[in-house]
């Protein structure tokens, strides 16, 4: 049986699912690596918007996301994968699994019902496997530039981007929208 558990949930409740010693290792161990690709994301973003603008930006993030994502992944311990996924996503290496989804519907319903989401999901999805997710926001205007509705985008980046993502669905968001998740996969 499939098992979630919020972190807004105290420790006592965790405890009659996973021992707080593992509960508590498997979220440090997912944090250290989402900080990790979300920083080296990040990092490559701000980069690029500095030297060449959201044209620039779009053309690196565009090109070089999966791979920089790939690298991240190698530096992790054996056992621990972390990517981005989203109900509405741009690059179709982050299409979510069927249960990735089925979490993803969970936290959009919560969303949409203005409920507080959990900072940090665990999910044991099978003996010492877990998948643990951490919800991403439209949390800064630039995001718009790229993700934003029609006449807020960026034409010319926006091109660029949908040239390599014909299919691509990552748009309409307005601030402070749920755009997806990080979902580390941590195997023990
Ligand atoms: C310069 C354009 C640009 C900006 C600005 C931008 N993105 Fe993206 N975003 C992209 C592109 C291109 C992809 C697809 C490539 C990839 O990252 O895998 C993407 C993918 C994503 C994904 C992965 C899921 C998917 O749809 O493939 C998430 C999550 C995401 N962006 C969130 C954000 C957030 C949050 C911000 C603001 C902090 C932001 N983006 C700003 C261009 C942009």
């Amino acid at each position: 049986m499939k098992k979630i558990i919020l972190s807004a949930v105290v420790v006592a409740m965790s405890a009659t699912f996973l021992s707080a010693t593992t509960d508590k290792e498997i979220r440090q161990e997912a944090k250290a690596a989402i900080m990790k690709m979300g920083k080296t994301l990040q990092m490559h973003m701000k980069q690029n918007m500095k030297a060449g603008g959201s044209v620039q930006a779009a053309s690196f993030c565009s090109d070089k996301a999966s791979a920089i994502a790939k690298e991240v992944n190698e530096s992790y311990a054996k056992g621990v994968q972390a990517k981005r996924v989203s109900l509405k996503y741009r690059n179709p290496a982050n299409k979510p699994t069927a249960d990735e989804a089925k979490v993803l519907q969970e936290l959009h319903t919560m969303f949409d019902e203005k409920k507080s989401l959990p900072k940090i999901l665990v999910e044991e999805v099978g003996k010492n496997h877990y998948k643990v997710y951490k919800p991403i926001f439209i949390n800064k205007g630039v995001c718009l530039v790229c993700h934003g509705a029609d006449d807020v985008r960026d034409p010319a980046a926006y091109k660029l981007i949908k040239a390599k993502y014909p299919n691509d669905k990552a748009v309409g968001y307005k601030i402070d929208d749920l755009r997806g998740a990080f979902v580390v996969d941590i195997v023990k």
